[in-house]
C-alpha cells in the first residue's frame, strides 16, 4: 500500500484526505474513508454549533480512528473552538485566512494543525505559524479558492515550505492525480467534490447526479458571491467554485445588481441549503466532476484511488526504463 510520511504524522494507511466540505461532511463519511485508510474532516462552517457537536460525537461513536475538524476563518465560531479543543481531535484544519495564533491553541491541546493555502506566500506564513502540514489548494477546487492552478502551485509550496509535509488539492478524483500529486513533491491528497459523489456524503441524489453528468467546464468560479456574503477583513483572496446553474449563469453576468439585491439573493441560497438542495442554487464542486462517472462508497473510492495511483507510478517508472538510451 502507498505510505508517505504523512501517513505516520496523522496515524492513517493511505495518503488521502476526504477533505473538508462543510456543511456536507457527516459521520458516516468519515467513518467509511477512516475504515478504508484514509483521513476523515468534519466541517465546520454555515452549520450550528449543536449540529457539529452531534457530528463529532456520532463521528466518535462509529469509530475510533483519527480524524480531523475543519474551522475556516470566515465563519469562524469562538464557542465552537473551545468545545472542538476540548474534544481533542486528532487534528484541525484551518482555511482562508491567516490561523495566527490559533495554531498554538490546537498544539497545547494535543491535536496537529494543517492549513490550506491557494499561494506560496501564504504558505510560508502558515509554517511560520508552526503548523505541522499545508493543504496547497489550486483553482481547480471545488469551494473557495485561488487563481492558481494545482500543478503550478504545489511544488512551489514544497520547495517553500520544507520540510514541512504537502497535500495536494483541486483536481484530483483518482489515483492518476494522486500519482501525480507524489511527484510533485506531495505526501498525499485532500480530496472534495470526488467524496461528494459517494453514497454515505449527505447531500441529495440530484446533486451526486450534477456531478457525474459535469464537464469540467461547468465548474465556475461565482464572481458575485462576494457580494451576497462580504468576507471580514483580511481574508486569503478567494471566490468559490460551484457546478453551474441559471441562477449563477444570470447572477454572474449583473454583479452589480447583485450588491443591490444582495438580501434577496443570501434569502435565496441560504433557503436552499436548509432545504438540502443547495443545486438548485450554487452547489459547490471542482473541475474534477469530469473525472467523476458514478457514485460509488466512499472506502471504495479511497481502494480505488491508491491502486490505480500504484498502476500509474509503476506504469511511469516503466516508461523511463523503456525509453533508456533512445535520446540521441
Ligand atoms: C461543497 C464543498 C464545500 C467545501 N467546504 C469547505 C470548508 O468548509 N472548509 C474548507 O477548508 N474547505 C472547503 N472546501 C474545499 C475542500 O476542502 C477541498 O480543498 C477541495 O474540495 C479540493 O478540491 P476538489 O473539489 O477538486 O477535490 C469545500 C469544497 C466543496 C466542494
Amino acid at each position: 500500500m502507498l505510505h508517505t510520511p504523512i501517513c505516520d504524522l496523522l496515524g492513517i494507511q493511505a495518503p488521502i484526505i476526504q477533505a473538508a466540505i462543510a456543511p456536507y461532511t457527516s459521520a458516516e463519511l468519515v467513518a467509511a474513508v477512516v475504515g478504508a485508510g484514509g483521513f476523515g474532516s468534519i466541517g465546520t462552517a454555515m452549520r450550528s454549533a449543536d449540529e457539529v457537536k452531534a457530528e463529532i460525537a456520532r463521528t466518535k461513536e462509529m469509530t475510533d480512528r483519527p480524524f480531523a475538524v475543519n474551522f475556516t476563518m470566515t465563519s469562524f465560531s469562538q464557542e465552537l473552538w473551545d468545545y472542538v479543543l476540548e474534544a481533542r481531535p486528532a487534528a484541525i484544519s484551518l482555511a482562508l485566512g491567516d490561523p495566527g495564533d490559533l495554531v498554538q491553541q490546537a498544539h497545547d491541546a494535543g491535536a496537529r494543525v494543517i492549513q490550506q493555502v491557494h499561494t506560496v506566500e501564504q504558505g510560508r506564513q502558515a509554517v511560520g505559524r508552526g503548523v505541522d502540514a499545508i493543504i496547497a489548494q489550486g483553482t481547480e477546487a471545488g469551494g473557495f479558492g485561488g487563481v492558481i492552478a494545482t500543478m503550478t502551485l504545489v511544488p512551489q509550496v514544497v520547495d517553500a515550505v520544507a520540510p514541512i509535509p504537502v497535500l495536494a488539492a483541486g483536481g484530483i478524483a483518482d489515483g492518476r492525480g494522486l500519482a501525480a500529486a507524489l511527484t510533485l513533491g506531495a505526501q498525499g491528497v485532500n480530496v472534495g467534490t470526488r467524496f461528494l459523489a459517494t453514497t454515505e456524503a449527505p447531500i441529495n441524489d440530484h446533486w451526486k447526479q450534477m456531478i457525474v453528468d459535469a464537464k469540467s467546464e461547468d465548474a465556475v468560479k461565482v464572481e458575485f458571491l462576494d457580494s451576497v456574503f462580504p468576507k471580514p477583513e483580511g481574508m486569503f483572496e478567494t471566490s468559490p467554485r460551484s457546478l453551474r446553474t441559471t441562477f449563477i449563469d444570470e447572477w454572474n453576468t449583473r454583479r452589480d445588481d447583485a450588491v443591490y439585491a444582495s438580501e434577496h439573493l443570501r434569502a435565496l441560497i441560504v433557503t436552499s441549503l436548509e432545504r438540502n438542495h443547495a443545486e438548485d442554487m450554487v452547489p459547490f464542486g471542482g473541475q474534477s466532476a469530469g473525472l467523476i462517472h458514478e457514485i460509488l462508497p466512499a472506502a471504495e473510492v479511497v481502494r480505488r484511488m491508491v491502486a490505480d495511483a500504484e498502476l500509474a507510478l509503476d506504469r511511469a517508472g516503466s516508461m523511463r526504463s523503456s525509453t533508456e538510451g533512445t535520446i540521441a
